[in-house]
Formats: structure tokens, C-alpha cells, sequence
């Protein structure tokens, strides 16, 4: 009886939402870097799908156009494409002016443009060091700081997602020690970022992807056999026996791009397949 009162007194106080609503994006503006392909374009659909506004920042002009394209084809006219190195700030400025010249506001910042390469750390130069940290960590606190002040003047919150890696929790190969740092890095960002900007109603979380096939790690297309016994190797090693898919890391995006994270901040999902517990 007790337990009954206790629910119905919860049940007044907050008004449950549709499922539908809660995943709504519809009249929400999103930029996704590398969105041109891979884990990117995976994020940019789900988000299209769910009715967002889409901007596209990625330095691949040949494969933004041809997403950009396939999407307008499958969700509307609401789907763009800048040219952005994110490394270079004033690239990411103007990245963030054509967003917000185009669609009016920005709601939503997927931070997933990323390079793995795979180097010796007794080869690894100061060259080496400056790109991969520039396009994985500088390259966020720079969008960040643009897209944050942007959500803080239209005064409705807002949500900001990294993609980092299982790399910014545990090691997954030898020849990645910088990556692995930089991805640290990038989670370090993610949590001193969600406690700076809670005020404002700007959740910021990551996303920690285990292995997923990608043109980055050769298994979306044609795989060379060289490359064929190093994917094989890792699969062994995932419990679910496969390389996730980038809808996979779609998906995961769209629950913390939307209501349905509501409650959450400094947060990091990890979407491995199990390879950490192994
Ligand atoms: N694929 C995986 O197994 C995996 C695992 C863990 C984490 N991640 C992370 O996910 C993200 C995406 O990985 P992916 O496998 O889809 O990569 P990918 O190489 O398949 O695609 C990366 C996209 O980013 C773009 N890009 C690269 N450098 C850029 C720059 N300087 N400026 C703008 N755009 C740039 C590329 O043009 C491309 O469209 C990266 O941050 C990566 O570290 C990937």
C-alpha cells in the first residue's frame, strides 16, 4: 500500500514523455566532424533520421558531398557540408559561422574526427606528435569553446559528445602510444568540460568504441591479407566474436544527443563487443 502511494506521488511530479519525444530531434541543429564516412557518417544518419539539421565538417570534400547527397536523399534538404581541417581553428570558426549562417543555432557538437596511426614510440617525431594531437584533443577544445559560447547565448542547453576510444581507458596495441594519449587526453577534456558547462545545461559525454569496421581500419571494403590477419587477431580477442558496425556508435549517439540521456553528464560509454572484459 505504501509502495503504491510512493509510485503515484512520483508519477505526479514528472509528466513521462512518448519514447517518440524523447528521441525527437526535429528543429535541433547538429555538427559532426568526420561525418564524411566511418563512425561519422554512422552518428550524422541517426541524428538525420531523428530529424536533425545535419552540418558535416570534414576535410574530405569528395566523400562530404557524396553523404551529404545520400542523406538529403534519404531525410530532406536539412543536410551540409563544410570543408574543415579541425585541427586549424580558424577552419573550426568558420566551421561553427556557416552552421550557424545556415541553419540558424547549434544544439548538438559530435567530436569524432580522429587519426590512428600506428607508429613506434622510438619513431615517433615532433611532426608525429603535433598532427595526432591537433586532430584528436585541440581539435575539440577548439569547437568546443566556439560551440559552447554559441549554445550558451541561445540560452537552451545544449549537448556535447566526444569520440574517444577503449584506447582512453586501456591499451589495445602496441604502436599507438600517442593515440592512446591523445584519446586520454580527449576523455580528461570530456569530464572538466561536463563540470565547467553543467550551469549552462550542456551535457558533455563520450563514447569509447571498441573495434569497428571503418575505411580507417580497412574492413569496410576490400581487405588486404596482411590486414585480414590483424583484424582476425583482434576479433579473436572481442567476447562478441565480430567488429561493430558504425551504426552501432549511430545508435549510442543518438541516446545522448537526445532527452533520453537526460540525467547524464562526464559520462563514458564504452561500445566494445566486450573487448575490455577480455
Ligand atoms: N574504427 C574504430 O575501430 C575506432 C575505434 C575507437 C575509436 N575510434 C575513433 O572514432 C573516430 C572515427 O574513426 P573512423 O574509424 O570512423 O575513422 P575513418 O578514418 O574511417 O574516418 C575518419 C573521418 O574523419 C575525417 N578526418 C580525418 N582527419 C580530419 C581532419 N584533420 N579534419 C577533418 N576531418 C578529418 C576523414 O576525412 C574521415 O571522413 C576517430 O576519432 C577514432 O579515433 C575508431
Amino acid at each position: 500500500m505504501l509502495r503504491y502511494e510512493h509510485l503515484n506521488i512520483e508519477k505526479k511530479r514528472m509528466e513521462l514523455s512518448s519514447l517518440q519525444t524523447l528521441f525527437d530531434l526535429h528543429g535541433k541543429v547538429a555538427i559532426v566532424t568526420g561525418g564524411a564516412m566511418g563512425i561519422g557518417y554512422g552518428i550524422a544518419y541517426r541524428l538525420a533520421e531523428a530529424g536533425a539539421s545535419v552540418m558535416i565538417a570534414d576535410l574530405n570534400e569528395e566523400a562530404g558531398i557524396v553523404a551529404v547527397t545520400e542523406l538529403k536523399k534519404q531525410f530532406g534538404k536539412k543536410i551540409a557540408f563544410v570543408k574543415t581541417n579541425v585541427g586549424r581553428e580558424e577552419d573550426v570558426m568558420q566551421a561553427v559561422d556557416q552552421t550557424v549562417s545556415q541553419f540558424g543555432r547549434i544544439d548538438i557538437l559530435v567530436n569524432n574526427a580522429g587519426i590512428y596511426p600506428m607508429i613506434s614510440v622510438m619513431q615517433i617525431t615532433a611532426e608525429d606528435l603535433e598532427k595526432i594531437f591537433s586532430v584528436n584533443v585541440k581539435s575539440a577544445f577548439f569547437f568546443i569553446q566556439a560551440v559552447a559560447k554559441q549554445m550558451i547565448k541561445q540560452g537552451e542547453g545544449g549537448k556535447i559528445i566526444n569520440i574517444t576510444s577503449i584506447d582512453a581507458l586501456h591499451p589495445s596495441s602496441v604502436g599507438l602510444a600517442v593515440y592512446d594519449a591523445s584519446k586520454h587526453g580527449l576523455w580528461g577534456l570530456t569530464k572538466n568540460v561536463a563540470l565547467e558547462l553543467a550551469p549552462h545545461h550542456i551535457q558533455v559525454n563520450a563514447i569509447a568504441p571498441g573495434g569497428i569496421a571503418t575505411p580507417g581500419t580497412g574492413t569496410s571494403k576490400e581487405v588486404p591479407d596482411a590486414m585480414k590477419e590483424v583484424v582476425k587477431k583482434f576479433i579473436d580477442k572481442i567476447p562478441m566474436k565480430r567488429m561493430g558496425e558504425p551504426d552501432e556508435i549511430g545508435k549510442v549517439a543518438l541516446f545522448l544527443a537526445s532527452d533520453l540521456s537526460s540525467y547524464m553528464t562526464g559520462s563514458q560509454i564504452v561500445v566494445d563487443g566486450g573487448v575490455l572484459l577480455s
